[in-house]
């Protein structure tokens, strides 16, 4: 890699040349989810645009599944940089990892095609098999369900095997087990039953279990790798901190699955035990921010790669406001019977998207091109530094205008679909026509384009930070745990 930086630090190990193709499909499937995105809020402002051509529909299934599968990918290529690096030894079936690299990207190229250019169909088995599940977010076809089943296996295989030979760390042992946790309940989103109540129940399974249990505890697994590697922090404590916080989101998440079973046709006890444990969820989120600003500060700052240290707080805080304190504001039946399904929770469901997951994913694509880079110096003023700066500040504010947007939209209908329309089918269309609900998506769309203006500042940063460096990392002076 002649052409980028200079080239003082060690070559890519195998697992980590993998990473950077997931980590390449990953970026190329969030623009993909901003694009469709955009699309599905212009037809919220006017709902002629597309119409026939690209439905509200499609570009919304588009968008979010673009998400789910450039998170995923982005998972998977943090796992992979960090496997040998962890583990001590080279991947083991590294050549089945690459392998079923490019099966996965195809198959996700073949179900955003088909997506595209068959958008409407008759509902049977036919369909569900070769074109669309219909369950949001994961709407992929019964053959590419079976594909991703696959793929994971051969990625659990890639990653348990490679720690069964070298060293199983506690960040690895926590990682091995909460991977069997996310590949077995995905199979609990291909349970097919034409009763919608009981496909709702098991839907969740995936949705909900997969965002407050398994990927957070995977999201874990990566924060503590990456203050390791950012900031020295000793090993101990980051351990110390995963387990506890390991245990506790386990504790709320795993029941706190019942906010989603308040008016699906479950019986009333989930009442009681979603709100509950649910309403605890927030907790291990606020051990999350303690940890990684105490670390921080302990370590004054200083860090290796500074854009990756900023992504990384970014996500603690995201992922408290996000998903604690934006989920637990509508997690009481008292509060979601008169919030469930409005633009609250699509205010919610951003925030603690992009807070929780994608801050971490683009953590590690900064680590990671650090190293293609040869190791060079990143610290808060390296050359061309405002790119990474304005990037981070441009999605965070597009961002907070979409939320806040959403939210005032939700307000809105809470109260005149709700509290004084009654719900009724009449009051749903009143609300969706009130001008504060018309303004708040008018202003979700000024934070989208700014979002996308983030978007592309990073992408462009991404290609070039610490092209024209030429000053070596920083080295940060790992604690030992005599220490
Ligand atoms: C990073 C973690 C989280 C993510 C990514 C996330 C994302 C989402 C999304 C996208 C939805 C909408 C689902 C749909 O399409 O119907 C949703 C719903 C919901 N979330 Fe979260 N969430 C997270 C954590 C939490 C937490 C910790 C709580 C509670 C403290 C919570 C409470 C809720 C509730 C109550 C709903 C149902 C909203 C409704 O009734 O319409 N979420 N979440
Ligand atoms: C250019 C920026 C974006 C725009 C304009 C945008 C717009 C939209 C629109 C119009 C919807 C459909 C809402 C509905 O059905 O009422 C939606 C849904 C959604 N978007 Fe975005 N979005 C953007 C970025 C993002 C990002 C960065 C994330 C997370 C990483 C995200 C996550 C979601 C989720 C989870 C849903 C489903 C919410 C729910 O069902 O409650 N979006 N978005
Ligand atoms: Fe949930």
């Amino acid at each position: 890699m002649a052409a980028i930086g200079i080239s003082t630090g060690t070559p890519l190990n195998g697992g980590q040349k993998l990473a950077m193709k997931y980590f390449t499909v990953a970026i190329a499937l969030f623009g993909a989810q901003v694009l469709f995105g955009l699309l599905a809020g212009i037809q919220y402002l006017n709902p002629d645009f597309l119409f026939g051509i690209l439905d509200f529909s499609v570009n919304r299934m588009l968008h979010i599944n673009a998400m789910v599968v450039w998170l995923l990918f982005g998972f998977i290529g943090s796992v992979y940089w960090m496997l040998e690096d962890e583990s001590g030894v080279p991947v083991v079936g590294i050549g089945l990892g690459n392998l079923i690299f490019w099966i996965f990207t195809l198959a996700v190229v073949v179900v955003v095609l088909v997506y595209l250019l068959v958008q409407i169909g008759p509902g049977d088995i036919k369909s569900i098999w070769l074109i669309n599940e219909g369950r949001e977010y994961i709407e992929a076809p019964r053959w590419a369900d079976i594909g991703i089943v696959v793929c994971v296996l051969a990625f659990f295989y890639n990653v348990a095997g490679t720690f069964a030979k070298g060293k199983f760390t506690n960040i690895g042992g926590v990682l091995v087990m909460d991977l069997v946790a996310l590949a077995g309940l995905y199979l609990a989103g291909m349970y097919y039953t034409p009763n919608i109540s009981m496909d709702q129940h098991w839907w969740w399974w995936v949705i909900h279990l997969w965002v407050e249990a398994t990927w957070d505890v995977l999201v874990g697994c990566l924060m503590a790798y990456g203050l390791v590697k950012t900031m020295g922090v000793r090993r101990k404590i980051v351990e110390t901190w995963l387990y506890i916080e390991v245990a506790l989101m386990f504790g709320s998440g795993i029941l706190g699955l019942g906010h989603h079973y308040f008016w699906i046709g479950t019986p009333e006890y989930w009442f009681t035990i979603g709100g509950f444990f649910s309403a605890l969820e927030p907790v291990p989120l606020v051990a999350m921010v303690v940890h990684a600003v105490f670390d921080a500060g302990h370590h004054k700052l200083k860090s290796t790669n500074n854009p990756a240290l900023a992504w990384i707080i970014a996500q603690a805080f995201g992922n408290f406001f996000g998903a604690g304190v934006w989920g637990f504001m509508h997690t009481l039946p008292q509060i979601n019977l008169y919030t469930h399904g409005t633009q609250w929770t699509a205010s919610h469901g951003h925030l603690a998207f992009f807070g929780a997951y994608a801050t971490m994913v683009i953590a590690f694509l900064y680590l990671a091109v650090q190293k293609v880079r040869g190791g060079v110096y990143m610290s808060g003023n390296l050359v061309g530094a405002w790119k990474w700066k304005w990037a981070i500040f441009l999605l965070h504010a597009g961002l907070l205008a979409m939320v806040m947007g959403l939210l005032i939209a939700g307000y809105e209908q809470s109260q005149i679909e709700r509290a004084i329309g009654g719900s009724s089918w009449m009051a749903y269309f009143e609300a969706q026509s009130h001008r504060w609900f018309m303004q708040g998506m008018f202003w979700r769309q000024i934070g989208g384009w700014t979002f996308a203006a983030g978007f592309v500042l990073l992408a462009w940063d991404l290609l070039t930070i610490g092209k024209r460096e030429t000053r070596p990392a920083l080295t940060v002076q790992a604690e030992t745990d005599a220490a």
